[in-house]
């Protein structure tokens, strides 16, 4: 049985094809009504389905300022209420943004056949109801048997279970200031993938942990053999892996003819070798010295940048772990950057793993991967000047990446330094709170759904409560993030225990 909440009538210019108004019926046997609530109403065209936008309190009696002196001035109020009942005078009203109109399969109003673009104002006197919640559920775009559990959709609290394939067929952002919940969404995101029942079908994850926030998966006995974390100390770039033309990456200053020369050493020693691809990087540099052609000071030039990459103790005969292997459909690895300090370090395995990780999906050597970037701005920034050693391959994910179903989820508290190329690919936003202007005007810019009403209630939002927008939902919607089923240990830990708890490391 629907719920009658109150009669569309003409307020101000309302009722118009995108908006109407309607005083909302005094007493609501238990229904409350909220900005937020999705209504219906029959108009012309069929079912008009509307959020609440507004709700405007009017009193006739208390528009004359006459009046409020009078009652104010009153020794006994009671008199004049009785004389003149103000409060009969009130009346709420709720103005409606209109999102469609729903054209249902069967006569029972269960099967939605499709939503329409509307084309005519809803008709005055007529009765609004409350959307139904399974009705809504099928509005929204929801997935009631398959769906992953994110949260609660705000104010008609029923629960918000997002289509795995609408949200990771595209990429996806999720983005806020420090501390607005992204990790925390993440995390959530990850439970449902994880404990997704395995005949649904479930991608493999890998996630770039920066700051090592999401360890405790290890810990978690339902995730024992799901959970691989790698630790960045022990990664290594395969150098049988690169051509000489992926040294360009790494020194931005080889010469075009280094690069000749230096194509010219691999291919010897690939040929060369015994152990066919087990060559490493001070291979390259003995091939190189012991040649007795060629240029003396491209060869000096070459020796020069291949030893500063050597330094930096990232490059072996080998990759390690061998990425063709860690890809697992539901399973998740972990690459803890936590111990990293060195930007440039973590941008060059960022883009290895990144450029192998197509590699392999475009051959169809492993399956269907999300790949998780956090603090993605470092890895990808907008500014040219900043040079992101990892911004290419990350921006030809973003263009690419869906032919082959190579996900990207990209995690930023700074959307204005974050490649706009990158982020208008993330078709889907998971919005948290954020508050600056310039990150909101960028957002916007990046994404036509993000209108200023939008950016407004965006800027309010609190911990936990988001905006999703995009491929993944039909309309936008505001949902209550759900709590994690699994606690780290150092969330339960306040600042005031830690540092009770805290002792100085003896210095060895
Ligand atoms: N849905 C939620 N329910 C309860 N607590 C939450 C929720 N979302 C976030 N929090 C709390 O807010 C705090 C900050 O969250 P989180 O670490 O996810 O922020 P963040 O956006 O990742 O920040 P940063 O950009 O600094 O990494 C955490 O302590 C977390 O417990
Ligand atoms: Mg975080």
């Amino acid at each position: 049985m629907a719920i009658k909440v109150g009669t569309v009538f003409n307020y101000l210019q309302l009722p118009n094809v995108s908006k109407f108004a309607f005083v909302i019926n005094k007493r609501q046997d238990g229904t409350f009504i909220q900005k937020g609530l999705f209504v219906y109403t029959k108009s012309s065209e069929g079912f008009l389905i509307g959020i609440i936008e507004e709700i405007v309190l009017l009193n006739e009696y208390f528009t004359d300022a006459l009046t409020i002196k009078a009652f104010n001035n009153n020794d006994n109020p009671n008199i004049l209420k009785g004389l003149f009942p103000s409060e009969d005078f009130e009346f709420a009203i709720a103005v409606v943004k209109c999102l469609g109109l729903i054209k249902f399969r069967d006569k029972d109003m269960k099967e939605i056949e499709r939503v329409q673009r509307m084309s005519y104002p809803a008709s005055p006197g007529k009765g609004v109801y409350i959307v139904e919640e399974d009705i809504l559920n099928k509005f929204l775009g929801f997935d009631i048997k398959f769906g992953l559990n994110l949260g609660q959709v705000k104010v008609t609290n029923s629960e918000a279970l997002i289509n795995m394939n609408r949200l990771l067929n595209k990429h996806f952002a999720i983005l806020s200031i420090s501390g607005g919940g992204k990790s925390y969404l993440t995390s959530v995101l990850i439970e449902e993938l994880l404990t997704r029942n395995k005949d649904f079908g479930t991608p493999s994850i890998i996630l770039l942990d920066v700051h090592g926030e999401y360890l405790y998966l290890k810990d978690i006995p339902e995730f024992k053999d799901k959970v691989k974390i790698q630790d960045i100390s022990y990664f290594q770039i395969g150098i049988p892996k690169l051509s000489a033309y992926s040294f360009k990456k790494y020194q931005e200053q080889i010469s075009t003819v280094q690069l000749r020369e230096l194509s010219k050493y691999i291919k010897k020693l690939r040929k060369e070798r015994i152990k066919k691809n087990q060559y490493t990087l001070n291979d390259i540099i003995e091939e190189i010295e012991n040649e007795s052609d060629g240029n003396k000071s491209t060869k000096q030039a070459l020796i020069g940048w291949l030893s500063e990459l050597e330094r930096l103790f990232l490059f072996g005969s080998q990759e390690n772990p061998s990425l063709d292997k860690v890809v697992n459909n539901q399973e998740i690895t972990i690459f803890n950057f936590q111990k990293e300090i060195s930007i440039r370090k973590k941008q060059i395995i960022v883009d290895y793993i990144c450029y192998r990780l197509f590699d392999l999906r475009r051959k169809n050597n492993i399956p269907p991967f999300l790949l998780v970037v956090e603090e993605a701005h470092q890895f990808c920034p907008e500014a040219a000047h900043s040079k992101a050693l990892s911004k290419p391959i990350i921006e030809m994910l973003a263009r690419e990446g869906r032919k082959f179903m190579a996900c990207l989820c990209l995690i930023s508290q700074r959307p204005k330094k974050l490649s706009t190329t990158a982020l208008s690919q993330c078709n889907s936003k998971l919005v948290l709170n954020i508050k600056n202007p310039y990150d909101l005007k960028h957002l916007m810019d990046s994404s036509e759904a993000i209108t200023k009403e939008y950016a407004s209630m965006i800027s309010s939002l609190g911990v936990g409560e988001m905006l999703l927008m995009g491929n993944a939902v039909n309309y936008p919607v505001f949902i209550d993030v759900r709590k994690r089923r699994y606690k780290s240990k150092s969330e339960e830990i306040s600042l005031a225990q830690f540092c009770l708890n805290w002792q100085k490391k003896e210095l060895k």
